[in-house]
């Protein structure tokens, strides 16, 4: 029974120093210790040794147990070490690799250049208005001196919730509102950024876009007054040379009225030659608030004067920035937004 005792012991433990990995060790385990074991199944044979052989047997049996323990357990932390050291050795990190950046995102070109319209005019004292963008009627047309036969209110031409509530066409109707919200004949002088709604769609024109307004009234302003802010603020935004052209036209608000032009270059580049050519081109509606439009508003025209202006914020964009569709604005394409 000795004899076979270490045999059994050597065989365990050449199994358990050949074992390379923890299920392995973990089958030799039960292969000599487990309940239906090697080792289990000589200590069961027991009952048939002598009474002085049964303590001798059973104190080596005890050892061998014990010697297996020992080795399981020192193999097994062997081959956990082992595993340890070759996952550090293959997921190394390397912490002089550069890290990957944040991908940041910026403003887009419509904001930028509504921003840089409003920071023109916030530094000639105007403050920032705000107006719903589902209108009524009437201070979308009647406050602003339409008549009632004016195409703009049209059908065709506008979107209509009902017969007397529309998405608002320009943002002229928060002329009519500051001034309903002010005492009569109290000076005003704001801007009022938003977007405005109109049936076309093609190149040059979206059903929705961004208009900046602009209103200020005061006693005695006259035509220069609104030229010299126009001039300045064309100035401030394509250039201080840029040439600024006042042309007569009609808007029903304003009177007498003018469309704005600048002279803006073009650069064309035919097969390795630049050619530039000079355009001018309509960025802005303007005039002097018509006196039966102050009058509507509660201002009496015999005591206060002013100027309006309007102008399309992708018109603006489309012209500092060389862009020639103006779907491009709403397409979200990364590729045309990371150029800005
Ligand atoms: N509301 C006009 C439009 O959308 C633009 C405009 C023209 C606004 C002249 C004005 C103005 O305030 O005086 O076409």
């Amino acid at each position: 029974m000795k004899a076979e005792m270490e045999a059994l012991r050597q065989r365990a433990c050449a199994q358990i120093s050949a074992a390379t990995d923890e299920p392995t060790l973990q089958q030799v385990r039960v292969t000599f210790l487990g309940k239906k074991g090697e080792l289990t199944a000589i200590l069961r044979g027991m009952k048939d040794l002598t009474a002085q052989e049964r303590p001798v047997i059973g104190a080596l049996a005890n050892t061998v147990r014990a010697e297996l323990e020992t080795q399981l357990a020192s193999r097994l932390a062997e081959l956990k070490a082992q595993a340890l050291a070759a996952r550090l050795a293959t997921e190394r990190l390397d912490i002089t690799l550069p890290g990957k950046p944040a991908r940041r995102g910026h403003l887009h070109p419509l904001t930028r250049v509504n921003r840089l319209i409003q920071d023109v005019f916030m530094k000639m004292g105007y403050t920032v208005a705000d107006g719903p963008e589902i209108e009524s009627d009437y201070y979308n047309f009647q406050c602003l001196n339409f008549p009632p036969d004016h195409p703009a209110r049209d059908m065709q031409d506008s979107f209509y919730i009902t017969d007397s509530i529309l998405l608002r066409t320009h943002t002229s109707p928060v002329q009519a509102r500051t001034m309903q919200a002010h005492e009569p004949n109290t000076p005003i002088r704001i801007i009022s950024p938003g977007k405005v709604f109109r049936w076309d769609y093609d190149a040059t024109h979206s059903p929705v876009f961004h208009q900046v307004e602009g209103l200020l009234i005061d006693r005695q302003i006259a035509f220069s007054d609104l030229k010299g802010t126009i001039e300045h603020f064309c100035r401030e935004i394509f250039g201080a040379d840029t040439k600024v052209r006042f042309r007569a036209s009609f808007f029903p608000f304003t009177e007498p009225s003018a469309e704005v032009d600048i002279l803006f270059r073009t650069r064309h580049t035919r097969g390795g030659a630049v050619d530039t050519q000079d355009n001018w081109l309509e960025i802005l509606g303007c005039g002097m608030v018509h006196p039966n439009v102050l009058r509507l508003n509660g201002y009496d025209p015999d005591v206060m004067n002013g100027f309006a202006f309007g102008m399309g914020v992708e018109r603006i964009a489309m012209l500092l920035y060389g862009i020639d569709d103006l779907r491009l604005f709403y397409e979200n394409d990364l590729r045309f937004l990371a150029q800005f």
